[in-house]
């Protein structure tokens, strides 16, 4: 390599059109997918106060959000349920008019070119809030698989285009298609959470999905953070297991992971921006110690440069907008 003064790396940052010109890394709006929280009801519209800009809502104003999201090019939605009663086994994960079927079909019929993807696991319906069912006081892995696997089926036949594994049980992928192909559903996507580690960055989702634990804590099942050796076993189980594109979350805190697991593997790969990351973005900009717009920009532009090629975050509209100029 050449090395100054014949080398001059500033000669091509002189103007926008040159760095524009020369720019390694490009977020587009239909790699961006918006999580979405919908309760049953009609009218709704609750803000979640750890998460401002982010509200839990019926399926009719859901439609509403979703509109805007596809208007701005965004390329699909997360979906995620908050059901009528919780019970000790989550059974209204899988009823078939409950709120995350119900939004499934009115995006199905309403806005077909979004993709529709729904979250699969047990915590926000389970009284406990663990992502399985208990057994002496722990999560029993094996026999919340078989739940997972109905709550996955009941997605896919509403209509899901991709059902996302996120309570981290063992096994889970392979069961779930298992039970997908077994129903007919063959057709239906996977895409795993497969490095989804443990830690405090998920604090405000929970009180979106009112799924915090009543005891004890997730880190029995979800990842240590300190392991990424561990995070590629994971990935390549769930790829064993025919998941067609893995998950690493939360990314910015694992932005080496998420770089790993794309050159290793060279598969579809999602990273989930979570609550905490966006709550922390939000706050700083309130007061007014951080550009909102800038910090969100360049937060996803580090995660779609360590690998990512879908990106999951509560700013895919405002991101979308911007990138489009407005
Ligand atoms: C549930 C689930 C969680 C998130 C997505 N699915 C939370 C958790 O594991 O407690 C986190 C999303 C976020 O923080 O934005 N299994
Ligand atoms: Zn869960």
């Amino acid at each position: 390599m050449p090395s100054y003064p014949d080398y001059r790396p500033r000669r091509l940052r002189r103007t926008a059109a040159l760095r524009n010109l020369v720019r390694e890394t490009v977020l587009v709006p239909s790699q961006l997918v918006l999580p979405l929280f919908v309760r049953p009801g009609a009218g709704i519209r609750q803000p979640v106060a750890s998460m401002p800009g982010v509200s839990q809502t019926s399926v009719d104003e859901m439609l509403r959000d979703a509109q805007a999201a596809a208007e701005a090019g965004v390329g699909g939605v997360l979906l995620f349920g908050i059901p009528e009663h919780k019970d000790a086994e989550g059974t209204e994960a899988w009823r078939e008019d409950g709120p995350v079927q119900q939004a499934v079909r009115a995006l199905k019929r309403e806005l077909p070119q979004l993709v529709v993807v729904t979250d699969v696991c047990l915590c926000e319906y389970t009284s406990h809030g663990h992502c399985g069912v208990l057994r002496d006081g722990d999560v029993d892995n094996d026999a919340t698989l078989a739940l997972l696997a109905r709550e996955a089926v009941s997605h896919a036949r509403a209509g899901a285009d991709i059902v996302a594994p996120s309570d981290m049980m063992d096994g889970r992928v392979g069961a779930i298609r298992h039970a997908l192909d077994d129903a007919g559903l063959q057709s239906t996507a996977i895409m795993a959470y497969s490095a989804k580690f443990a830690g405090g960055y998920y604090g405000p989702f929970r009180d979106a999905a009112e799924s915090t634990p009543q005891s004890g804590d997730r880190r029995g099942y979800q990842m240590d953070p300190g392991n990424a050796e561990e995070a590629l076993r994971e990935v390549w189980l769930d790829i064993e297991e025919g998941a067609d594109m893995v998950m690493v979350k939360p990314a910015g805190p694992f932005l080496d992971v998420v770089a790993r697991v794309k050159a290793e593997t060279g598969y579809p790969l999602a990273a989930y921006q979570v609550s905490g990351e966006f709550a922390m973005i939000q706050a700083a900009a309130e007061r007014g110690w951080m550009d909102r717009e800038r910090a969100m920009m360049e937060s996803l532009l580090g995660i779609r440069r360590a690998g990512a090629d879908v990106i999951i975050t509560y700013f895919a509209v405002d991101a979308a907008r911007v990138l489009h100029g407005r």
